[in-house]
């Protein structure tokens, strides 16, 4: 062989090793999704199975470390001590229906970041404290609403000019761009405050352990969580958390009628914090997708080794396992929907989200209703994947909308009837 050949034989074969793309190709052929078995939710790691409401609690407790240390990371205990300043009030928002608060909480003993800024709406009408929604966003607070008085956001974000995000900011033209995603005025209307946060003051949507509250919780030295703790999806669940502690000090809200929401990346932080956190009172996933509602077992849409390859920073090391080999995992996320058990669960998919698997999101409901028939609840009242655009409401609650991947004034009706159902039609 010629050597100049030979070489550039050479040459090609050891960049196509170093270099080599993983093969993600997501599959969308319901024929290959693989036979799966899937864990069950009542049955120890030992194979004992749950008996009793004891039992159930720890099976629950085991669950919940299985997540922990193989999907999510697990999320510090030690408590920090936060400290609040109201950066705003306005009585007469939305015209005169609302009032409108900016809470500024501080992560530190430091006036600096990480601090998270939650934005309210409460209604004024309300003669009692309002049952409340509470979701991170992706652009920042002032783009739920055009609302001028919202503080903007100074924290980095990810670029996108086409609402207003410029050099990984947020600038003026970012007002109200995202109204579409957050019908304020008609979540006030219906008598319920909107509570929301901007997902990067908790920690920012990038690769970078170095920013965000990951470093108050470092030893000496460390520079990353180690492989068994926390991602960003942890980090965005724990700061929900944060935010339902001050809410407890708020007034002008239910504490106990809290519904903790999210939409995609958002909704799987949403389940996560719901499933650890007792005191949130509802649930809602919407197009949670995969590591979040979707089984991972059917590795339909998006996979644990496509998601683990694009968004490094979300899980823990140790979910790396699980690329390509969603077998071995002890759990699957039908298992995340039945710690929520026995509160009101919604799973909200869309028919073009097909990168979500729809199905796999209806699977896992449906799979989570034997947890919520131990403890005495009706869990999803169907096996069967109800048409586009007609709901089925039970304990757990489960849509597929007409439509792409979003959450939109659709979504919200759905939430806002179950959020009547099963916090008693609470209205001012
Ligand atoms: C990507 C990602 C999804 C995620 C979505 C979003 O599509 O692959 O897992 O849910 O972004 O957050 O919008």
């Amino acid at each position: 062989m010629n050597y100049f050949l030979f070489l550039f034989s050479q040459l090609s074969l050891f960049s196509s090793v170093l270099f080599a793309q993983p093969d993600f190709t997501p599959n969308y052929d319901e024929d290959k999704v693989p036979t799966y078995t899937l864990p069950d939710p009542l049955v120890f790691e030992n194979d004992e199975k749950v008996e009793s409401q004891s039992g159930w609690q720890e099976r629950r407790t085991e669950i919940l470390q299985l997540f922990a240390s193989q999907v999510y990371g697990k999320t510090p205990n030690q408590s920090l001590d936060l400290r609040t300043k109201i950066l705003s009030t306005n009585k007469q928002a939305l015209d005169g229906k609302a009032t409108r608060k900016e809470v500024r909480v501080f992560f530190s003993k430091r006036d600096a970041r990480p601090y998270m800024d939650i934005l309210l709406f409460v209604p004024n009408s309300a003669n009692r404290p309002a049952p409340a929604f509470l979701g991170l966003n992706f652009y920042g607070n002032q783009t739920i609403h055009p609302d001028p008085g919202i503080t903007l956001s100074d924290q980095w974000m990810r670029a996108n000019e086409d609402f207003g995000i410029v050099d990984h900011r947020a600038t003026e033209a970012s007002r109200g761009v995202r109204v579409s995603r957050w019908p304020a005025e008609t979540i006030i209307d219906r008598g319920y405050a909107l509570v929301t946060i901007y997902c990067g003051d908790i920690d920012p949507d990038k690769n970078d352990f170095l920013d965000g509250v990951h470093p108050l919780f470092y030893e000496s030295g460390q520079q990353e969580p180690s492989d068994e703790e926390w991602g960003t999806i942890g980090a965005w669940a724990w700061g929900l958390s944060r935010a339902l502690d001050h809410l407890q000090t708020e007034e002008t809200i239910d504490s106990d009628q809290v519904a903790v929401i999210g939409h995609s990346r958002l909704g799987k932080a949403s389940l996560w914090a719901g499933a650890q956190d007792e005191r949130f009172a509802m649930v809602i996933s919407n197009n949670s997708g995969c590591g979040g509602a979707a089984l991972s077992r059917r590795a339909y849409g998006e996979t644990v080794g496509r998601i683990n390859h694009n968004f490094p920073h979300w899980f823990c090391n140790n979910f790396e396992q699980y690329n390509k080999n969603e077998f071995s995992l002890s759990v699957d996320q039908h298992m995340l929907l039945s710690l929520v058990a026995p509160r009101p669960l919604y799973v909200a998919s869309a028919k073009e989200d097909q990168w979500a698997d729809p199905k796999g999101e209806f699977l896992s409901a449906v799979y989570a209703t034997p947890a919520y028939q131990f403890l005495g609840k009706e869990g999803l009242p169907t096996t069967q994947m109800p048409p586009v655009d007609e709901p089925v409401i039970g304990t757990i609650g489960y849509h597929i909308r007409s439509g792409g991947h979003d959450i939109n004034s659709y979504d919200w009706e759905q939430y806002l009837n179950f959020a009547d159902k099963h916090f008693g039609g609470k209205r001012p």
